[in-house]
């Protein structure tokens, strides 16, 4: 139940409430919606059961947890296939791997390390706005009108200082959760907090559904116009997806390795994932509305959530501002919250893999991730703000970590894991992990593995292609 929760966890997070609504708002609303949705559901579920079965079977970190996995497909080619599957996990008890030689699946681990380590540069800025607005909201100095408004996340977000420190300061207190032995603790906590999030957000929803214009926000989010969808939609709905998901940087994966043998691989994956959904749209139901009743363009990019949310918590609790001044506090304290189980999951990957393979002590391990990730911070807030000439091919450096890592590097680390499982690994390994030895009857597991044999890598394939303007 612990490491569900904490995947649960990892999922739920600043992709749900910050960067789904300023996608949506970008792409078209409902169409982006519908196809995000559908990736979800083809992709992202067959996708994060793959990288569950990658995890639980290997019990390591990412690079060895491939590599695992990839040892299976040798010893098919030289033994028989059921045969070596038992061979292999036998042997591999331990941590002593079958053969003292690696094979290429390691670097998919690799690529997730990477991919992670980014993706936790350009998080910890935008969680970092959280925590500046979690004390602003306190001290209320996000009262007043929508150009006020703007114009606080403008002047804050172009501070030199301020926005880097804050976003260091959040890489440093994830540093400290997961070295201090308090994760378990934050675990216990998200039992709690995660149903107080639904809870607040279904709150929100019905709070803003009444102000003045909110209808527009709600057609916008739910009526598809697949006019306003440009070509690139398709691959940043599934790269929303595969971030929302956390999927594609073996991050599960490492999470899975510490699942129990009885888990139900697929019933986890699909819960989360609608979990994950259901968060993801309540938090449209919330922006939208109050964008187009505060007069904020929906299409406003990553600041969108900062420059509507403190008029919904004055305009829809106008007649009782205590409530709105509790409730602004309580929503970016659970935001916080829900970001920081986040940043836990992907600092986690890279500590995990530089303490068991580097053989570091756990804390020095930690360090070089933390270290790397607030350079990265740093210079990220500052493309954003203080620095604007910070660019790569033309995007500012935050823009241009955001577009690689959700757009290619995520939806790479996704085909080449289906692309393992599916035709190259023990077909009685997988089986095996599907219906935990047998002990379920795995109705699904032809359908999964045609999923992620052919469904997966043809789909991915087909966007990528699309993007590069091939097909
Ligand atoms: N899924 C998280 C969110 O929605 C972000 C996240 C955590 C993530 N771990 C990840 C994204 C690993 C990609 C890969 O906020």
């Amino acid at each position: 139940m612990g490491v569900i929760l904490a995947t649960a966890g990892s999922a739920v997070g600043l992709g749900n409430v910050w960067r789904f609504p300023y996608m949506a708002g970008q792409n078209g609303g409902a169409a982006f919606f519908l196809i995000y949705f559908a990736c979800i559901l083809l992709l992202g579920i067959p996708g994060m059961v793959s990288e569950f079965i990658v995890g639980r079977h290997a019990q390591a970190n990412a690079a060895r947890a491939y590599d695992k996995i990839g040892k299976t497909a040798r010893q098919q080619s030289v033994g028989g296939d059921s045969q070596s599957a038992t061979v292999n996990n036998q042997q591999s008890v331990g941590g002593v791997s079958p053969s003292a030689t690696t094979t290429r699946w390691r670097y998919v681990g690799y690529l997730g390390i990477l991919t992670s380590s980014i993706i936790l540069g350009f998080y910890a800025v935008v969680a970092g706005w959280c925590l500046q607005y979690l004390v602003a909201s306190l001290l209320g100095h996000l009262n007043g009108d929508a150009a006020y408004v703007l114009d606080y996340f403008q002047s804050f977000s172009s501070d030199p200082l301020k926005p880097c420190l804050w976003g260091v300061a959040f890489v440093l207190i994830t540093h400290l959760v997961i070295t201090r032995g308090v994760k378990g603790g934050i675990e216990r906590a998200s039992k709690v907090l995660m149903p107080l999030l639904l809870l607040l957000l279904v709150v929100l929803v019905v709070a803003v559904c009444v102000l003045p214009g909110a209808v527009s926000g709600i057609r916008f989010l739910l009526l598809p116009d697949f006019s306003r969808v440009s070509s690139s939609v398709l691959l940043e709905a599934l790269g929303q997806a595969f971030f929302s998901l956390s999927l594609g940087t073996a991050c599960l994966c490492t999470y899975a390795s510490y699942f129990s043998h009885d888990t139900n691989l697929l019933r986890s994956a699909t819960k989360i994932a609608l979990l994950d959904s259901l968060i993801a749209i309540l938090a449209g139901l919330v922006i939208f509305p109050a964008a187009f009743s505060v007069g904020v363009e929906p299409d406003s990019g990553p600041s969108l959530i900062f420059i509507t949310l403190p008029n919904v918590f004055q305009q829809a609790f106008a007649s009782v501002p205590a409530v709105g001044y509790v409730i602004a506090i309580m929503f970016y304290a659970l935001l916080v919250f829900a970001a920081l189980t986040s940043t836990i999951s992907m600092h986690e990957i890279g500590t995990a893999f530089f303490h068991e393979e580097k053989h570091l002590p756990r804390g020095e391990a930690a360090w070089i991730v933390t270290a790397g990730c607030s350079v990265l911070a740093v210079f990220c807030s500052l493309s954003v703000g203080a620095w604007p000439g910070l660019k790569v091919l033309g995007l500012s450096l935050m823009d241009f970590c955001d577009l690689i890592t959700a757009q290619i590097m995520l939806p790479a680390g996704a085909l080449f894991t289906s692309i393992l499982l599916g035709w190259f690994a023990s077909r009685q390994v997988l089986r095996d992990e599907f219906t935990n030895r047998g002990t379920l009857r795995g109705r699904l597991f032809t359908a999964w593995l045609f999923t992620v044999k052919f469904v997966v890598p043809v789909c991915i394939i087909l966007i990528f292609l699309h993007q590069f303007g091939v097909v």
